[in-house]
């Protein structure tokens, strides 16, 4: 059996929770998780298998069904252009104050990530994407309900264009599932750079990259991504399409494509389990590498992807210009089961 999952003390080492841990130890790459699932790192099959049908709209998670009606395509581009304006808008404009960024991780970083994009927007708006607010879900309800009847005004002129999307919109069905979008695009983008960024953080070590100025954060990023994906699942119901692509697969089967054991494996990677960031120097494009897959595969791939990086790179400048320091675990930080995979730690600004 090859080691996928390191069991050595490092200064970047983690603890997954058990059911990952299960997964990192398995054998082969195509095997059974449950009686209806059915595991997937093999990086052929994955293409053969993310090719093979179009993702659902109930598979879909930015783009689910919103107000009781699937998202109408020309709605989803405009959002994903809408938000491509207001991240590098907000690239470009000075971060909040950094001492936002001292405490758990990684919420300290999403909650830094929607202040620094997102809080411009007038009430009610900005309130969708407060924290305290999207983490209960009668709050979420009442706070739909008063953007629905106030989406802000013209006159207001700070509004990111994610904003003036529901404030622009033709009626109130449409209005509800701009809201709804608001909602998942914020959430997905601040999320999952903040898992990100924190994972990089862990990854580079306690002290960041002091001593060390030379170092190529996208490189760090990208091996990052590579290492500890945010992504580290992907989740596609019923093996109907998928039974003659694999004999393990039945029809009533669900499918588990496991990039988190794909980027690990040592028939795809040399030093599997080392985190060497100059692996991707020179590399123009990374997503082109073979058994790599942290943005999905052709047929299914992220909109967001080329958000992600940059921003990361931008929110990790920041932490470490700053001297972010991991206080707490010393070592072995854990990694829950969720469905975006990140380090948790304690960190504190300029300590
Ligand atoms: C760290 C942040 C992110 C990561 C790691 C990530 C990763 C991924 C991955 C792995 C897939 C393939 C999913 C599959 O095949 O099942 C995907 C698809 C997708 N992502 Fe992202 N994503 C991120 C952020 C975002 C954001 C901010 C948005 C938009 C607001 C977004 C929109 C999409 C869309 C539209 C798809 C295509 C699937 C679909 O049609 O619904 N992603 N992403």
């Amino acid at each position: 059996m090859h080691e996928i999952a390191p069991t050595t003390a490092r200064d970047h080492s983690v603890v997954f929770a058990p059911r990952i841990q299960d997964l990192l130890t398995r054998d082969g790459k195509v095997f059974r998780i449950d009686a209806t699932t059915v595991g997937v790192s093999d990086c052929d099959l994955t293409a053969r298998i993310v090719a093979a049908r179009p993702v659902l709209s109930t598979e879909r998670s930015v783009y689910k069904p919103a107000a009781g009606a699937d998202i109408p395509h020309d709605s989803a581009t405009r959002t994903i252009r809408a938000l491509g304006q207001d991240v590098m808008a907000g690239i470009r404009t000075p971060p909040p104050p950094a001492r936002g960024l001292s405490g758990g991780w990684p919420y300290a970083a999403t909650s830094y990530l929607r202040r620094w994009l997102f809080a411009s927007d007038p009430l009610p708006v900005s309130l969708l994407s407060k924290r305290g607010i999207t983490r209960s879900d009668t709050l979420s309800r009442l706070v739909d309900r008063a953007v629905t009847a106030w989406p802000g005004s013209e006159a207001h002129g700070t509004s990111t264009v994610l904003a003036e999307l529901i404030r622009g919109a033709a009626g109130t069905q449409e209005r509800r599932q701009a809201i709804a979008m608001y909602r998942r695009a914020t959430a997905t983008l601040c999320d999952g750079v903040a898992a990100l960024t924190g994972n990089a953080l862990w990854l580079m070590g306690r002290t960041g990259r002091t001593g060390q100025p030379e170092t190529d954060l996208t490189a760090a990023l990208w091996e990052t991504l590579r290492l500890l994906p945010p992504a580290w699942m992907l989740y596609r119901k019923g093996g109907g399409a998928y039974t003659g692509l694999h004999p393990e697969i039945r029809p009533e089967d669900n499918v588990a494509l496991l990039p988190l054991l794909m980027h690990r494996h040592p028939d795809y990677w040399s030093d599997p389990l080392e985190f060497r960031p100059e692996r991707w120097a020179g590399v123009a494009d990374p997503e082109k590498t073979p058994g790599f897959m942290p943005f999905g595969f052709d047929g299914a791939r992220c909109w967001a992807k080329h958000l992600v990086v940059p921003l990361a790179e931008r929110l990790l400048t920041v932490a470490l210009d700053h001297r972010l320091t991991i206080r707490a675990p010393r070592q072995d930080a854990p990694v829950p089961l969720r469905s975006l995979l990140s380090v948790r730690f304690e960190a504190e600004v300029g300590a």
